[in-house]
């Protein structure tokens, strides 16, 4: 079987990495979610102050950028890796709502980018990975073998994601989660550099209404054919 990289692109909360992730165990491949880098370099300015009463001082944090390590630690028990981020495991702390408010905006930096597409297109050298994020098809791996991009409806996305916080113990509402989810994919979309998009040559897959059983089959499905 040939090796190939897989990339999964799409809307906040749409369920990318968990497919991803049980994609890439079925296959014997590296799972790589960039979105937990883009929440780590948010965490990193969080603590720094580089964000503060709201406003982001993009060019410190560009300049802090050197200061980063990232890695993605493999956690046997749970069977998934973890954010390490300059040798603390942050996996807990990225996930929180206070993350997701200024992710965004941590992404539209060019610098930010810069530098962790060059990470996750070194990751991707030997192939044999799925990665999921806002760029993979578009501008990390244009030449991916297989393409996918997956959408749902804001209410959806925003119902898993609240569900997944609640059980997190965070303290949270619908609306607030609905309003995240909201900004995000409009920042993500209109952003200068690397905006979501889908690819030309991705395979969309709206999974509203599609239980995880039936994505992974299908998903699964295309994989095959290709490898
Ligand atoms: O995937 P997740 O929702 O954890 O991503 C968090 C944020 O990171 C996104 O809303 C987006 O702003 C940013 N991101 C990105 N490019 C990627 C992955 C994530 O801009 N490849």
């Amino acid at each position: 079987m040939k090796k190939i990289i897989i990339a999964i692109d799409g809307y906040s909360s749409t369920g990318k990495s968990t497919i991803a992730k049980r994609l890439a165990n079925a296959l014997g491949y590296v799972f790589i979610d960039t979105g937990a880098m883009y929440r780590a370099v948010t965490l990193f300015a969080l603590e720094h102050n580089f964000i503060s009463d709201q406003v982001l001082d993009s060019d410190s944090l560009v300049n802090a950028l050197s200061e980063i390590t990232l890695r993605f630690v493999p956690n046997s028990e749970l069977g998934k890796s973890e954010m390490f981020l300059n040798g603390e495991n942050v996996e807990k702390q990225i996930r929180t709502m206070d993350v997701s408010k200024y992710v965004s905006k941590v992404a539209a930096i060019a610098g930010v980018r810069k530098k962790l597409v060059a990470l996750q297109q070194e990751m991707g050298l030997e192939k044999g990975i799925v990665m999921d994020g806002r760029d993979i098809g578009t501008v990390v791996f244009p030449n991916a073998e297989l393409k996918l991009f997956m959408t749902a409806s804001p209410e959806i996305r925003a119902n898993r994601r609240y569900k997944e916080l609640l059980d997190r113990g965070e303290d949270v509402t619908f609306e607030e989660v609905l309003s995240n989810v909201r900004e995000r994919d409009y920042i993500d979309s209109h952003r200068e550099i690397s905006p979501l998009k889908k690819a030309e040559d991705a395979i969309e897959f709206d999974n509203g209404d599609m239980g995880l059983d039936e994505q992974f089959e299908r998903i699964h499905a295309y994989t095959l054919r290709i490898i």
